[in-house]
């Protein structure tokens, strides 16, 4: 199984991706989950990606670009994948097609995860996200808050509000999103694999609903 996930900031890709991972087998890519991890470790990478991040702007393609390439040609894709945040924008779309042509695995499925945008705020405001790189169970303070508060219920570790999520850099995200990563719902509709999901309600009801599309 090949996917890409679409959604807005907030809409679930992160939590829907974890549950694919489970039931499918195959790993989830989240470019974002990558950056954070490099900002974190204070790499090169993560200095360089760090300001447009913060800013809720994209990171530049060459980088993000660079980075998916790399990680699809590890020996665990090779079964599928669930791309989690990328592409962002066509340019990234299309260097995807060709990577993926060149190696024989054409997209399946581009699913949309629909979520109208005041719902968004909240969702984002009220992330908690595991620190382990091993977990990244994702809370929610409002609508799936952990057990103990600030501990993960899986494992135990600490949990972290992510950098990005204040409500300044939400907007910004939210106007990024609409300017350059909706029209791939279009192109995706024009190659014909783009599926649709209301992301509203119980995630594992939405869960259920990915999977009868998937089948
Ligand atoms: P990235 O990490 O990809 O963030 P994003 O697209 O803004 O999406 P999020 O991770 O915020 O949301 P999500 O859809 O995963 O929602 P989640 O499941 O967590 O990117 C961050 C930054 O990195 C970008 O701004 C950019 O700078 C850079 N970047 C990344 N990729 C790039 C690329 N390809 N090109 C250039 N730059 C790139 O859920 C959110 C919250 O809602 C959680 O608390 C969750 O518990 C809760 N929730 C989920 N589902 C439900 C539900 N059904 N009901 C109630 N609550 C729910
Ligand atoms: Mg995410």
């Amino acid at each position: 199984m090949k996917i890409v996930l679409l959604g807005a900031p907030g809409a679930g890709k992160g939590t829907q991706a974890k549950k694919l991972i489970d039931k499918y087998g195959i790993p989830q890519i989240s470019t974002g989950d990558i950056l954070r991890q490099a900002v974190a470790d204070q790499t090169q990478l993560g200095k360089e990606a760090k300001s447009y991040m913060d800013s809720g702007g994209l990171v530049p393609d060459s980088v993000v670009i660079g980075l998916v390439k790399e990680r699809l040609s590890q020996a665990d894709c090779k079964k599928g994948f669930i791309l989690d945040g990328f592409p962002r924008n066509t340019a990234q779309a299309e260097t995807l097609d060709g990577v993926l042509a060149s190696v024989g695995m054409p997209l399946e499925v581009a699913l949309s995860v629909d979520v109208d945008f005041d719902v968004l705020l909240k969702r984002l405001t009220g992330r908690r996200t595991c620190k382990s790189k091993d977990c990244g169970q994702m809370y929610n303070v409002y609508f799936s808050a952990s057990k103990k508060d600030g501990v993960c219920d899986k494992c135990g570790t600490e949990l972290y509000q992510r950098d990005d999520d204040k409500e300044e850099t939400i907007k910004k995200r939210l106007d990024v999103y609409k300017a350059q990563t909706e029209p791939l719902i279009d192109y995706y509709t024009k190659k014909g694999i783009l599926k649709r999901v209301e992301g509203v309600g119980d995630i594992n009801e939405i869960f259920n609903k990915i999977c009868s599309i998937l089948k």
